[in-house]
Formats: C-alpha cells, sequence, structure tokens
C-alpha cells in the first residue's frame, strides 16, 4: 500500500512543529522533527568545542553520534548519544549555529537518511525546511506554512520567555532573519516550496486554526 507521508516544511517560527505534532496525533501517525535533529548535532558541535564551519572535524564527530527521537506524551523526546536532550537543543545558542553546521553536506547526507528511513517505515508528518523537496519528494501532501517575519518572531518570543529563556524581541527577529537566509541561499536543499506544494501563510492564524485547515485539505484523503 502506498506510503502516508505528510511533509509540512517552512521558514522558523512558523508554527511548523506544533501543527505537525497536533496533526500527527489525530491522525496516529508519527511526527518527525528534522530540526530537532540538526540541532541535536549543533548542540554536540558546540559541547566538543569543534568550530560551526569546519566539515572535516564535524563529519568526523558524526561518524560517532547518534541522534533518536522517541515520542512521548508531551512532544518528542530527542536523544543524542544516549542522554535526553531535549531543552538543550532550544537554547539561543544551538538557534545561532545550527544553519551553519546544517549547510554541511555529510551532515544532511546522514540526517537525510535517517530521516527517510522513518518514512518509509511509519506513518509520519515531518516537519523541516527541505522534506518535501528532498527527504519525502514522494510525499502524498506538501504544505508550505509561512507568516511574517515579525509575526513569527513574537510567537517565537513568546514561546521562549514561557520556558523560562530571555531573549530580546529584536535579536529575535534578527537571529531568525539571518536563519532564514542561511537556509534559503544554501546550495544543498535549500528552504523552498516543492513545486507541488500548498502554501500557507499563517499570518493571523491561530494554531488551532491551521490544524483545521491542514485535516479540511487532507479530506478523507488519508
Ligand atoms: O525547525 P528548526 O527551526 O528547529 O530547525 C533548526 C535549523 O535546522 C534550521 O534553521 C535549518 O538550518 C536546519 N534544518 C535544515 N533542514 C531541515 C530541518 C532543519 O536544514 N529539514
Amino acid at each position: 500500500s502506498k506510503l502516508q507521508q505528510i511533509a509540512i516544511d517552512g521558514p522558523a517560527g512558523a508554527g511548523k512543529s506544533t501543527i505537525a505534532r497536533l496533526l500527527a496525533r489525530q491522525l496516529g501517525y508519527l511526527y518527525v522533527d528534522t530540526g530537532a535533529m540538526y540541532r541535536a548535532v549543533t548542540l554536540k558541535v558546540l559541547k566538543q568545542g569543534l568550530d560551526p564551519g569546519d566539515e572535516k572535524e564535524i563529519a568526523d564527530m558524526l561518524t560517532e553520534t547518534e541522534v533518536d527521537l522517541i515520542p512521548a506524551t508531551e512532544g518528542l523526546r530527542v536523544i543524542l548519544d544516549g542522554e535526553d536532550v531535549s531543552d538543550a537543543i532550544r537554547t539561543p545558542q544551538v538557534s545561532q549555529a545550527v544553519s551553519q553546521v546544517a549547510r554541511i553536506p555529510a551532515v544532511r547526507e546522514k540526517l537525510t537518511i535517517w530521516q527517510r528511513a522513518l518514512g518509509e517505515k511509519w506513518p509520519v508528518v515531518m516537519d523541516g525546511r527541505d522534506i518535501g523537496t528532498v527527504v519525502l519528494p514522494e510525499a502524498e501532501h506538501k504544505f508550505f506554512l509561512t507568516a511574517s517575519l515579525e509575526e513569527r518572531a513574537r510567537r517565537r518570543y513568546l514561546e521562549l520567555k514561557s520556558k523560562g529563556y530571555t531573549q530580546s524581541f529584536e535579536s529575535l527577529l534578527e537571529e531568525m532573519a539571518l536563519r532564514d537566509k542561511m537556509d534559503s541561499g544554501r546550495e544543498i536543499a535549500p528552504l523552498k516550496p516543492a513545486e507541488d506544494a500548498q502554501i500557507i501563510d499563517t499570518t493571523g492564524m491561530t494554531i488551532e486554526e491551521v490544524v483545521n485547515e491542514l485535516l479540511k485539505r487532507l479530506g478523507g484523503n488519508t
């Protein structure tokens, strides 16, 4: 039977993770947060004191790196080499370095293989930057979620604040704009909608409204 794959891509802070997680729960599919994988690799790079631009060192590090995503009641737990790093991967330090690490071909190659394996084994809702274009090009349903930069920065600001992090709105906005620019401009698997993706601008929509919109567009089609 046909694989059940739903790809959700878009820029930082478009609400992809929350929406993908809720959608997966509704459908009974596995939720795969590919950004969490790039963040986990980046956390290890920083912990080991490596330069996030050093391709050779990072490629070597990867041969001894394992990242697992474990479904839990409160979303996904992210396990790096046996250690739960679900919170540690969300710090501003990781956010600021991740796009540089995500540009490295060896990193993308390894994570793409893991992500495809999950999509071939389970019905998935997978979110990221290159899911519809590169990781799951055959996915039956592809969505590209966007929102204005201001709204995305505001959402991320409130989310971080609720978790006890303090980063100014202005610096968050700047960081997200830079990250989007790097993600869209890179050579391998840049951030862009797949040709057959449905683009949804979520500016002014609540999480519930977006989830309902996606469910409506999926129709009885899952
Ligand atoms: O989704 P999230 O904002 O957590 O992703 C963090 C970073 O990981 C992105 O800014 C991007 O550099 C990288 N990423 C990627 N490809 C994906 C998912 C994330 O390059 N499929």
